[in-house]
């Protein structure tokens, strides 16, 4: 299936090689990402901020594989809340952050270098009056991600954690958290997973989504529901309703260049609405994802290199 051969290409040097070196293919990342650095994030973020939504910035970047590499993320992130406190951008704007950027997957003491390196992005983002959200990877780094979340929580509560409902695991994680008003971003999951941990088929993830939406929803979570499809929107608004949560209650995350027309209405309707908005130079793994979700994508990618000959 195509989606199986881009997630296999989204971890494959050649592939990087081949795609980086097509001229077009940086105007069609722009649909994604917001820039190459930290100045052009900002931009989005105010210009988001403009339409009334909230944001999520994120420095792309995965899988770093030494510690000054782990270092440097750390850094770059701190850099950025220091801005975000100055511009007073802080309090609509969070960050997300990967935890394999920081070097959770480095041989050893890898999960205690990353829980280091996000207490100290956790330490900026509240000196900037914001918060931090832990992205999910693979199934294989789940255990540590969620750990490190609980652990931050204990000081900085408001640090948000992404569940996964391709992985069969995630109802059993919703009850682990459900009593405390923990921020958990559901997502469907961009991971090709094996069977073994993950529903495979599209129609058994979209159950395992509403299923743990209703839980979450039902819980003293904070969810945030990450998601374009209109069923699971409509299905996030009816619960909504009748958890009887209020528009403070909850929120909607999307991600930049995906469904504005869908964003913008929600928004108006009163919803909170955030996007999550990547930046940087790092931008082939998360690019690949994008385009595995969705063959449109590629589509779209091809007709902008047939324009470009
Ligand atoms: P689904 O894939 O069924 O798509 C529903 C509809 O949405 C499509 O028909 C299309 O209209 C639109 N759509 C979806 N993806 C699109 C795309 N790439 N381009 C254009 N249109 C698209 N995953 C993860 O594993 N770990 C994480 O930490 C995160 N974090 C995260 C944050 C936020 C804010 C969002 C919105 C998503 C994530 N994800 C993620 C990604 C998530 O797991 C999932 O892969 C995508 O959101 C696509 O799933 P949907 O729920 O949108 O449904």
């Amino acid at each position: 299936m195509l989606s199986n051969v881009l997630n296999r290409a989204s971890r494959s040097d050649r592939a990087r090689r081949a795609v980086e070196a097509i001229p077009v293919t940086r105007k069609v990342v722009d649909r994604f990402v917001a820039g190459a650095d930290q100045d052009a994030a900002l931009e989005v973020a105010r210009g988001v901020s403009g339409r009334g939504l909230a944001t999520s910035l994120d420095i792309l970047g995965e899988g770093v594989s030494d510690i000054a590499g782990a270092r440097r993320t750390r850094d770059q992130y701190v850099t950025l809340l220091g801005a975000l406190g100055q511009t007073g951008a802080g309090t609509g704007t969070e960050v997300s952050v990967k935890l394999s950027a920081l070097g959770q997957a480095l041989p050893g003491d890898g999960h205690r270098v990353a829980l280091d390196l996000a207490h100290d992005i956790c330490v900026a983002a509240d000196a900037a009056g914001t918060m931090v959200t832990l992205d999910m990877e693979d199934h294989t780094t789940v255990d540590s991600t969620l750990a490190i979340g609980n652990e931050l929580r204990a000081e900085f509560p408001r640090t948000g954690t992404v569940l996964q409902s391709n992985l069969k695991r995630t109802a059993g994680d919703i009850a682990d958290l459900a009593a405390d008003p923990v921020r958990i971003r559901l997502v469907k999951g961009a991971y090709k997973e094996p069977v073994s941990v993950a529903h495979q088929r599209k129609a058994e993830v979209d159950e395992a989504y509403r299923g743990d939406l209703t839980r979450l929803m039902a819980s003293a979570c904070y969810p945030m529901v990450a998601t374009h499809d209109p069923q699971m929107v409509e299905l996030a608004r009816r619960l909504g309703r009748e958890q009887e949560r209020g528009a403070a209650g909850w929120e909607f995350q999307m991600l930049y260049g995906v469904r504005g027309d869908l964003q913008g209405a929600l928004a108006a309707e009163g919803h909170q609405v955030r996007l999550y908005v990547p930046f940087g130079e790092e931008w082939y793994p998360y690019f690949m994802r994008r385009l595995a979700e969705r063959p449109a994508n590629v589509a779209f990618f091809l007709r902008a290199l047939a324009r470009s000959n």
